[in-house]
């Protein structure tokens, strides 16, 4: 089964533990504490239903949400078509696309694990290709532990090694989570270079 088969089955079953019927606690908070953010474009890629990308929409970000599986970005729609926040929603592979134009901010929860360890090199580029430079990755890190997945692990350390490369770090810190993620998740904050 391809990724996209993969993906389109969990949300054509509704077969998706994932979702939680609301944004990532974590970027609610970070959103509501940061009072000071110039308002841009952002990307929310491997959105599913929408909910983190609407939580951006409703601060008055122009958002794009964009899943492989055309069944969470209808889903997405309809559930962005009941909020008065503009949201938009596009098929698309993040891993191997481009964008139109480049974003400000890409915000990611729960798709870093959900992709195969052997593709994040190419998750690394791709976040070099979707953010402008000085643009900003947020990103919620799922860590646990295996290679069985998804979620695939990951630790601490990987992720910091890998980005650290190619992104300045801003901050990083254990944000509040869903009840079963909590202690298991982390926040990073990083710069692309001018
Ligand atoms: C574990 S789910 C997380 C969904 C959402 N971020 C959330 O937390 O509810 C992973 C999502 O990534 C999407 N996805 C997987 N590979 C993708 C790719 N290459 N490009 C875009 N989306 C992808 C899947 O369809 C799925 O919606």
């Amino acid at each position: 089964m391809s990724g996209l088969e993969h993906w389109e089955d969990c949300y054509q079953k509704k077969d998706t533990p994932w979702d939680k019927g609301e944004p990532s606690p974590g970027l609610v908070d970070f959103l509501q504490g940061q009072d000071r953010l110039d308002l841009g474009s952002v990307c929310v890629p491997g959105c599913g239903m929408g909910h983190d990308a609407l939580a951006w929409a409703a601060k008055g970000f122009q958002v794009t949400g964009v899943d492989l599986a055309p069944t969470a970005v209808e889903g997405a729609r309809a559930n962005a078509s009941e909020q008065p926040h503009a949201c938009s929603f596009e098929s698309a592979n993040f891993l191997d696309d481009s964008p139109k134009l480049p974003f400000d901010w890409v915000f990611e929860h729960t798709f870093y694990c959900a992709i195969k360890p052997e593709r994040r090199p190419d998750y690394l580029q791709a976040m070099k290709r979707w953010i402008k430079p000085s643009g900003f990755l947020l990103a919620v890190h799922y860590l646990i532990p295996g290679e069985d997945g998804p979620p695939f692990g990951t630790t601490r350390d990987e992720v910091f090694n890998r980005f650290s490369t190619d992104f300045e770090l801003v901050k990083e810190w254990v944000p509040r989570s869903y009840p079963n993620r909590k202690g298991l998740e982390r926040m990073f904050w990083w710069q692309k270079p001018n």
